[in-house]
């Protein structure tokens, strides 16, 4: 087998929030695999970076009060940190706002511009008159021209399906300053992607992509494709094109080309050749690793302009499904947006690798992380099947004095092992994780099998049973060792613990020997079960997160600029009038009680001036006792519509904000502030 150079990319997250499990489950598919290259002795470079331009990290940053570069700064280093968390082994992580990202993106447009593949003209599009800004259709909400369902946006409508051009909305208003948008001309630069249309219908069909890809392409090239629009106007936050002064690279031209500026900036603190790899006559491998939701980049745009800019095309585009929690979209409400950070505050990030591992498979399918399955799953293989077999045989080779025996007890049971090595392997090559994990289980169960049906704990017992004991159990050792060379790329802490036992470097070619006479240490444990109320205090956490958020947006914060691509579509967006719309009013906390039943709420009596004193419940009773809310003001939303509970009629809502836990603060208006009272 020779070795194989290949370059590994992840999709490049968004400097503009954090990452939640959605990223992990690619991040996780991606090392996965690059790990397993690497098991195999092939060199396999993983690099990945920040996309950091584009209108949406503007205005964060401006939100935020500091500058774009100290915004993208910010996330990359939490980005960073998060990858590390989840044992994400990239070789490099880099930036698309960078030195080396100007120049390929300066050099590949120049050269598209020779070649004819760039078109200007004059376009019509929506400004700001206040904040002096084109807005993109997102930016643009108002009534639906079809349905008139007020509060659309400018693209489509959600209550009726209609599309439509921004112009066309009735009553429109800038999403970001509530002026009316007005319609302003001017030049922008196109990609001449039509041009490529034969070149794609090849490249498409060249085992590039998975069959389900290549043909929804299909569906788009025989539709006829549209040119690129590549640039932006000022303000924007990226690179100004060469010779246009004024005008930006659109994020999605520099952002692919991101790839090439972290391997560039890797080479230079390696000595690898840049050209070797991205040279048009490369013959190393390009792997892509993309959701469903950014295929057009990646399979149409991105080749393109590769093929024109002659660089080489990738190897394959591998594009994943979407991930759902519970069976549903990801949700901050139901508190399963579960971000990165709050996972890792919680849990093992071991177990979320086997799990997706378990589950992934080479398609687009989404997959589903059903959290009471996730528990019984992890426990019941990793620490149930995999590491039991270690636990239960290593004492009695502790006992012999560490040293396994010379033969192998059962070469038949042996050989089932040796000859699944080649199966298990092309599963990971193709991505078909979850069968790969499935033979795994299966070759555990007969390890199992077999200690179970010895039992070397009451053969032990027996008078002169002590070689026969040591063998049975370095049989037993030596198959936990093979499960943990066919595990390693996914369980990469697990195999270190088990290498530290072992005393021995698994490798892919472990499986070509087993190991006789040979020295093992002790035993430690390795792993622990996964608890459920670990998982439930992290729901609940991103819950509370999430109210305490909405409680910061009622309360004065302006909603937060939308992401590119956000996966909950923008529900906590709301505009000026939407947010003149809350009338917020100082109550007087009467009374606080605990309610039975409910051990996160407050039920609280509130006194905002009117008739009747107010009943609401508040999930704050982790961070306040209720005595000590008694007489104190606060502010709530007077005109939010009662709602029904369990415990109650809910009618309104107290504003509070933190991270939750006992840090959570309800808001405190000024001395001297009357009940009923106006907030504004
Ligand atoms: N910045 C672009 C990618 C540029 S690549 C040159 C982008 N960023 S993203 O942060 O929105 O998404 C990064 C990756 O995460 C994408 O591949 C996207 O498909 C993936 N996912 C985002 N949410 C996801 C899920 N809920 N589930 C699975 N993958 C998801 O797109
Ligand atoms: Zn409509």
């Amino acid at each position: 087998m020779s070795t194989r150079k290949i370059l590994v990319t992840s999709a490049l997250p968004y400097a503009n929030g954090a990452l939640h499990l959605g990223h992990v489950m690619e991040y996780i598919q991606t090392d996965i695999w690059v790990r397993f290259q690497q098991l195999r002795g092939h060199q396999c470079t993983y690099v990945c970076a920040d996309d950091a331009h584009g209108t949406a990290i503007m205005l964060k940053a401006e939100e935020l009060g500091i500058t774009p570069e100290q915004h993208i700064a910010n996330m990359k280093a939490e980005h960073e940190r998060d990858f590390r968390g989840f044992l994400i082994n990239v070789a490099n992580y880099h930036s698309t706002h960078s030195e080396e990202n100007r120049y390929y993106s300066e050099m590949i447009y120049k050269r598209l511009r020779d070649n004819g593949h760039i078109a200007s003209r004059t376009i019509t599009q929506a400004f700001d008159p206040e904040k002096e800004l084109f807005l993109a259709d997102r930016y643009i909400k108002g009534t639906c021209p079809k349905c008139k369902t007020e509060d659309q946006y400018g693209d489509n409508c959600e209550a009726c399906g209609a599309t439509y051009s921004p112009t066309e909305l009735i009553d429109a208003r800038s999403v970001l300053s509530g002026a009316k948008p007005v319609a302003k001309e001017s030049e922008h630069f196109f990609f001449k992607l039509p041009e490529f249309s034969d070149f794609l219908k090849h490249w498409t069909r060249s085992g590039t992509l998975q069959n389900e890809v290549a043909n929804k392409l299909a569906e788009w090239l025989d539709a006829g494709l549209q040119e690129w629009d590549i640039s932006r106007d000022a303000p924007y936050f990226g690179f100004e094109i060469p010779d246009a002064p004024g005008k930006f690279f659109y994020v999605w031209l520099d952002a692919p080309i991101g790839y090439m500026a972290s391997f560039k900036n890797y080479c230079d603190q390696t000595g690898m050749d840049w050209d070797e790899y991205w040279g048009e006559k490369s013959e190393a491998e390009l792997y892509h690793f993309i959701g469903k939701d950014i295929v057009n980049f990646h399979a149409l745009f991105w080749p393109s302009m590769l093929h024109s800019a002659k660089f080489r095309t990738p190897t394959k585009v591998c594009v994943h499904g979407f991930l759902t929690v519970d069976g549903k979209k990801m949700s901050k409400s139901r508190g399963t947006f579960i971000t990165a950070e709050s996972y890792l505050k919680h849990l093992n990030p071991e177990y979320l690798r086997y799990y997706m591992a378990a589950k992934l498979g080479p398609g687009v399918d989404d997959l589903d992380l059903n959290l009471t399955d996730f528990v019984q799953r992890v426990n019941a293989d990793v620490v149930g099947k995999v590491v039991n077999i270690a636990s239960r045989t290593a004492k009695f080779v502790a006992k012999s004095g560490g040293q396994l025996s010379h033969n192998i007890a059962e070469p038949d049971l042996w050989q089932r092992f040796v000859d699944a090595s080649d199966t298990i392997a092309s599963y990971f090559e193709n991505r078909e994780y979850a069968k790969a994990i499935r033979d795994i289980m299966a070759l555990a169960d007969a390890a199992n099998e077999y200690i179970a049906d010895k039992a070397p704990w009451a053969l032990a017992k027996q008078e002169g049973s002590e070689a026969e004991v040591l063998n049975i159990c370095s049989l037993g050792v030596n198959m936990f060792r093979a499960l943990m060379v066919f595990l390693k790329p996914v369980l990469p802490e697990l195999a270190a613990k088990a290498e530290a036992f072992l005393n021995d470097e698994l490798s892919w070619d472990s499986l070509s020997a087993p190991l006789l006479g040979h020295n093992v240490n002790a035993f430690t444990p390795m792993v622990s079960r996964v608890e459920s109320d670990k998982v439930d205090a992290m729901i609940e956490e991103n819950k509370a997160a999430a109210e305490a958020q909405a409680a910061a947006i009622a309360a004065n914060k302006p909603a937060p600029a939308p992401e590119e691509a956000s996966i909950e579509p923008i529900a906590e967006q709301i505009n000026f009038d939407q947010f003149a719309a809350v009338d917020l009013r100082v109550a007087l906390i009467v009374n606080a009680e605990l309610v039975e039943g409910a051990d996160k709420l407050l039920q609280l009596t509130l006194d905002i001036g009117e008739e009747k004193t107010r009943n609401v419940f508040a999930g704050i009773r982790s961070a306040y006792a209720p005595e000590g809310l008694i007489g104190r003001h606060t502010v709530m939303v007077a005109n939010l519509a009662p709602r029904k509970m369990r415990f109650g009629m809910s009618e309104g809502m107290v504003l509070a904000a933190g991270p939750g836990g006992g840090d959570i603060w309800i808001l405190s208006p000024d001395a001297g502030a009357q009940p009923g009272m106006r907030v504004s």
